[in-house]
């Protein structure tokens, strides 16, 4: 049989999705009462970080324990991937070894191409695509805070990265609007921008509107560092402040999925504001991916 893979989050139905959130807020509870849960001992999953991380690195190490399994940490630095070793052969070899693997490279035809010839399921841990993990749990957050996102609207501003792509297929899937506050030069190519739905506007103002929900991210992710001066002059009018998010929704959230550059794409006071919610958004990296695994490895 295939095994499925979580490579965006289209991989899964809306109704597969809302059933791993559901499950992500009851292993929060689960986790902060203290109970075991255990179902995947003896379970190792396989980690391929070409790129750096601090929050999914510890989530999904430490999830992998607390579910009653392990994680191994891998960097093309010390293993044979950097030294050319093909990614078809690395995927057969690591999916005789290991139960699940996750993997962030830059690529996204490298994850594609290792699913291709992998034995178990393979997680998107971030590439220059897509980032479908964090938005797994953005999408816990908001629910757990503010209930149904459907018919919502999000305020996207910055760029049209990996994280704005994964929005634009999650306004798709779970049907809220999505407005892309974004300098023509940014804004994401994709076919899921149809003008009605998801937008792009150049007017940050315009973007925020009445939003309940407004996100940001680095304006220079990973990779794209050589451009950072280029970019804090492009983007600069699509910071996040206290004077944009007074055009959104009163009670509207703030989301980021850290790291976040403080005065750049947003103030400190915004970040550490009431509509943050960017502490619970980053502890629930944790619960989300707890759910995802079980829901790859024991099909719940
Ligand atoms: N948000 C996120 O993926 O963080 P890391 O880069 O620290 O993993
Ligand atoms: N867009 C950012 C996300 C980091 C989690 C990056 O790709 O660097």
């Amino acid at each position: 049989m295939q095994p499925r893979h979580f490579l965006t989050l289209e991989d899964c139905s809306a109704e597969e999705l809302l059933g791993i959130l559901r499950r992500a807020s009851e292993l929060r509870r689960v986790h902060t009462e203290g109970t075991p849960h255990e179902p995947l001992r003896g379970r190792v999953l396989g980690m391929i970080f070409e790129k750096s991380s601090t929050r999914t690195r510890v989530s999904f190490e430490a999830g992998m324990t607390q579910l009653g399994g392990s994680a191994i940490f891998l960097s093309p630095r010390d293993t044979q991937l950097g030294r050319g070793e093909p990614i078809e052969d690395t995927a057969r070899v690591l999916s005789r070894m290991v139960d699940v693997v996750m993997i962030r490279t830059a690529a996204h035809d490298n994850v594609t191409r290792f699913a291709a010839y992998s034995r178990v399921p393979v997680i998107n841990g971030l590439t220059d695509d897509a980032h479908p993990c964090q938005l797994l749990a953005d999408l816990q957050t908001y629910i757990e805070h503010r209930g149904d996102i459907r018919g919502r609207t999000v305020a996207w501003l910055g760029d049209g990265n990996n994280m704005c792509r994964s929005y634009i297929r999650a306004a798709q899937i779970f049907d809220f609007g999505l407005r892309i506050g974004c300098p023509a030069e940014y804004a994401p190519q994709d076919s899921g921008i149809d003008g009605e739905r998801i937008q792009v506007v150049a007017d940050p103002v315009e973007a925020v509107r009445d939003a309940d929900l407004v996100v940001t991210d680095v304006w220079a992710s990973m990779g794209f560092e050589d451009e950072q001066q280029q970019r804090l002059d492009a983007f600069r009018p699509y910071q996040v402040n206290a004077a944009l998010m007074a055009h959104a929704a009163d009670d509207a959230a703030f989301m980021h999925c850290l790291p976040a550059h403080r005065d750049e794409e947003v103030t400190a006071e915004v970040l550490e504001g009431p509509q943050s919610l960017v502490w619970d958004e980053a502890e629930n990296r944790l619960h989300a991916q707890k759910a995802l695994l079980e829901f790859l490895l024991l099909g719940e």
